[in-house]
């Protein structure tokens, strides 16, 4: 089994982590991307997103001179043995389909200089049926022919946690079409199969339905769980309590069973939303139509916070103050893709409320695409004189925080905690009026 170069093209939040630590782990790596600028931090050691442990990692593959990147397309076709294609598959503008113009410019840019037999590998989330449409393609335009193979590798990383998901993941998932292929990707993996990690092997399609099977069933998970806080809403009940109850029985566990404001981030949305116009144009919209039904109660999570904060401001946020604590989508990242809390920051703003917004890792990103919005330098300046704080990402820090110290900076002590992140006794105690969703 020889030890194939590999190359990853697309270095976002998934290919530049690949990159990183496939090089880590001793492989040859040379990432692409067709942002020049991108290119040139990674080249100079620097993480271009927030991710926890990957720029120390980042600094040692650079020292080790495995890793390189490029955005030369001719060069990764020279160097590659295996080529992981890590590229964007956002929700088209106007439909939920996914849009595949990156995969395709990518696959079309690498195959054109493809001149000898290698392994074309997609990690992206596609709809089904990619690998297969890939393969004829790659085929009719890459001078090595039917010398090209695809396989698909789904990627299960989560952010805040890319580096453990990626050198040690839950699983490996393998769709390939030959001997060769299987024999190519365990040599791609080896350092990570020889941790024990199962694999499992299998067609294309099924490989790429794994992926958005997986990440429907978590988003299920979240919205059930949000869907039983509304019920409590009604009746008076606390669906944490509730939660915590359903989670002793082992058949259920208490993972994804958080309640809360929801999921955002580029991922589960997107993809339930692909997956349901996937279904639809194979004539199966019907098997995963209760995807629709997720997506409503997750929306709706982000109303009901936006009506819990009108209710602390007196019926009216107009002309009141606003603490929004996080901004990105989920703790440990800087990704602010569909983020709950931005969506929530900007309704409240919209309907006129002055929102102070401070998250630990993702102002930047937030400033950029929210300019409206005003931005605090801690957790504390952005609370001052607020009339109602309200808590969007549960990072650490929140968690922390000590309610009489803010309760000593607002203007009126409310809080809405929309992730169940903060303990209500400890916040009554100090005066607060404390509202979550779900709970009395
Ligand atoms: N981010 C995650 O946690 C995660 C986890 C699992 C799977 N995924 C999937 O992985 C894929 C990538 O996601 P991401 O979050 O890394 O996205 P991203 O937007 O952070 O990165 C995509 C990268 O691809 C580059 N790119 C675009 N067109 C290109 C081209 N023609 N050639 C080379 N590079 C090109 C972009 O410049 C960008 O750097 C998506 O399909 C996503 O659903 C992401």
């Amino acid at each position: 089994m020889t030890t194939p170069r590999l190359t990853v093209i697309g270095t976002g939040y998934l290919g530049a982590t690949h990159a990183i630590c496939m090089a880590v782990l001793g492989f040859e790596v040379l990432g692409v991307d067709v942002d020049e600028q991108k290119i040139a931090r990674l080249a100079a050691g620097e993480v271009p997103f927030f991710e926890p442990g990957l720029p120390e990692l980042l600094t040692k593959a650079l020292e080790s001179g495995r890793l390189r990147f490029t955005t030369s397309f001719a060069e990764a076709a020279e160097f590659g043995d295996v080529h992981f294609i890590c590229v964007g598959t956002p929700q088209q503008k106007g439909s939920h389909a996914a849009d595949m113009t990156y995969v395709d410019a990518s696959v079309t840019a690498l195959a054109r200089h493809l001149t000898r037999k290698a392994l074309v590998v997609g990690k992206s989330t596609v709809p089904v049926g990619t690998a297969a449409r890939l393969t004829a393609l790659v085929k009719e335009i890459a001078p090595a022919a039917d010398e090209v193979e695809l396989a698909w590798n789904p990627e299960f990383l989560r952010e805040g946690f890319a580096v453990e998901d990626t050198m040690k993941p839950d699983r490996l998932v393998f769709g390939v079409a030959s001997g060769w292929a299987e024999e190519r990707l365990r040599a791609a993996f080896e350092p990570v199969l020889a941790q024990g990690v199962p694999v499992k092997v299998t067609d294309l399609a099924t490989a790429e339905l794994v992926k958005v099977a997986a990440n429907s069933f978590l988003a299920t998970k979240i919205s059930y769980i949000n869907a039983m806080a509304e019920v409590c809403e009604a009746t008076g009940a606390d669906v944490s309590d509730l939660a915590e109850a359903l989670a002793f029985d082992t058949r259920i566990g208490g993972r994804f069973l958080r309640p809360g404001l929801g999921f955002g981030g580029g991922c589960l949305p997107k993809d339930i939303r692909a997956f349901m116009a996937r279904a639809e144009e194979l004539g199966v919209g019907q098997a995963v139509g209760f995807l629709r039904e997720i997506d409503g109660i997750n929306q709706r999570r982000r109303a009901r916070t936006v009506d819990l904060v009108t209710e602390l401001a007196g019926g009216d946020v107009a002309g009141k103050k606003v603490a929004a604590l996080g901004a990105a989508f989920k703790p440990d990242s800087d990704d602010i893709r569909d983020a709950p809390a931005l969506d929530v920051a900007g309704t409240l703003h919209r309907m006129g409320a002055e929102v102070t917004v401070f998250d630990p890792a993702a102002m930047e990103n937030a400033k950029r695409v929210h300019p409206e919005l005003a931005y605090g330098e801690s957790a504390l300046d952005a609370a001052r004189d607020a009339d109602v704080v309200v808590l969007l990402t549960e990072w650490t820090e929140f968690r922390a925080i000590d309610p009489a110290a803010m309760a000593a900076v607002v203007a009126g002590k409310s809080i809405v905690d929309g992730r169940h992140a903060l303990d209500p006794a400890a916040w009554r105690a100090a005066g607060w009026e404390y509202r979550a969703l779900g709970r009395p």
